[in-house]
């Protein structure tokens, strides 16, 4: 079964992490009311969801992708880079545990999820503000024996490397090439984001769907041109944290 571990929207949100957008007021119940729809939307293209409550002391704790990244076999808990989330690892661990086998990124490595953008057995990794070198070769030396192959992409003026890129299926990532180094994709098909949408690139594949923000129309339309069936939420809220439509889930497989 398909499973998405999600968390509600903290009342404290508005005391997010920001590192490249200015800060705006939130509106904190419109907030909750459009992740609850996040929720749904993926309930509704099959996914189990899960959620867990709200953190008032973790401001950016809606954003589970950046404290663990869940794999077949095992699910790595971050040490992440912003120091006001650290203590989102430890919540996203116990969570976890019944899922997956855990293993842990250590001082002096730092990583996010957001981080890494996964296509089969490889793991595109941002070298980001909140991912260091120490981080990505902690995790290529943790995952060679399970037979994946981590490839470190250099992501600049963006938060993380699936702020900059996606892959969404069909050997294809939908990039805002400034924002990261395309030379790292290999053999990947490029769709690039139109030049007045520089944050459309954050997608989310599930099933034959592309799921993304209503904010970026013209992307939409690139994508649904390019064959892909898109479904788009509104997500205005959440988009003044800094975030996307991947990082309010980690999505898996288990029983
Ligand atoms: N507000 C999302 C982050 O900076 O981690």
């Amino acid at each position: 079964m398909l499973r998405a571990l999600t968390r509600e929207v903290s009342p404290t949100i508005a005391n997010c992490e920001l590192e490249f957008l200015d800060r705006q007021p939130i509106d904190l119940a419109l907030a909750v009311e459009q992740h609850r729809q996040y929720q749904a939307c993926l309930a509704e293209l099959g996914v189990h969801v899960e959620v867990l409550p709200p953190a008032p002391d973790m401001p950016d704790g809606v954003f589970v992708e950046d404290p663990a990244i869940v794999l077949d076999e095992i699910a790595v808990i971050t040490r992440m880079g912003a120091l006001s989330r650290r203590g989102e690892s430890e919540t996203l661990a116990r969570a976890l545990a019944k899922y997956r086998e855990l293993r842990h990124i250590v001082e002096p490595g730092t990583l996010e999820g957001g981080d890494v953008m996964r296509v089969g057995k490889t793991l595109y990794v941002g070298y980001s503000r909140r991912t260091n070198v120490a981080g990505i070769q902690q995790l290529a030396t943790m995952l060679h024996p399970l037979g994946y192959f981590v490839v470190p992409v250099e992501v600049r003026d963006c938060l993380h490397l699936k702020t900059a890129c996606c892959y969404i299926g069909n050997d294809t990532v939908l990039a805002n090439r400034a924002w990261m180094d395309p030379d790292a994709l290999c053999s990947l098909k490029i769709l690039d984001v139109p030049s007045d949408e520089s944050r459309g690139a954050n997608a989310l594949r599930l099933g034959d769907t592309v799921l993304m923000p209503a904010a970026f129309p013209r992307t939409r339309e690139l994508l649904e041109r390019s064959g892909f069936r898109v479904l788009t939420i509104d997500n205005s809220e959440l988009l003044k944290a800094e975030a996307g439509v991947t990082c309010t889930s980690l999505i898996f497989d288990a029983p």
